[in-house]
């Protein structure tokens, strides 16, 4: 919870009020969410291959010589009950700058820039979230396993 909260402050969120018809990634029309799968699948294509791999699993051509493998990216749903961890990946993709900072996972929060686009917390909240961020998060829930 705290480091959500890091999190948030970091992406310079700001909680509206009511949220526009946009609406958070889940309402949105068929059409906005394939265009966001594709979108996210590019982004994984060209920020995160070289070490989760092709098939998500982690086994990237940069992966042997890291010393620590890069996690399978397809077990994050498996591996937190049956839900997808929408924000906790969201926070470890963006990164935590400064002593926020852990392990080898690099922070992608400024290639990620972006459109800010409502995301709904499980809390409720309404979070403003940038699109390309939200996008390779609704792709990355799409290949769970
Ligand atoms: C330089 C290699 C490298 C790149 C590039 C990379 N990662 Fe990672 N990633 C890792 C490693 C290694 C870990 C293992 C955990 C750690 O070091 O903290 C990890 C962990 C993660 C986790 C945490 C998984 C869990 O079980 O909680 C997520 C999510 C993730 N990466 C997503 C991504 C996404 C999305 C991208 C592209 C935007 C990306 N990574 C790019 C190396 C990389």
């Amino acid at each position: 919870m705290k480091y959500f909260a890091i999190a948030l402050l970091v992406m310079g969120v700001s909680c509206s009020g009511p949220v526009k018809e946009s609406g958070p990634v889940k309402d949105t029309a068929d059409q906005g969410e394939a265009e966001a799968v594709q979108t996210g699948a590019e982004l994984y294509h060209t920020h995160c291959v070289a070490c989760h791999g092709r098939a998500l699993d982690g086994n990237g051509a940069l992966a042997a010589s890291l010393p620590l493998h890069p996690a399978d990216l397809t077990k994050l749903s498996f591996a937190n009950g049956g839900v997808f961890p929408t924000a906790r990946v969201m926070e470890e993709i963006y990164g935590y700058p400064g002593k926020f900072h852990r392990g080898l996972m690099p922070e992608f929060g400024a290639l990620l820039e972006g459109e800010k686009h409502p995301w709904k917390a499980p809390g409720g909240q309404v979070i403003m979230t940038p699109k390309p961020l939200l996008d390779l998060v609704t792709y990355l829930e799409t290949q769970q396993q």
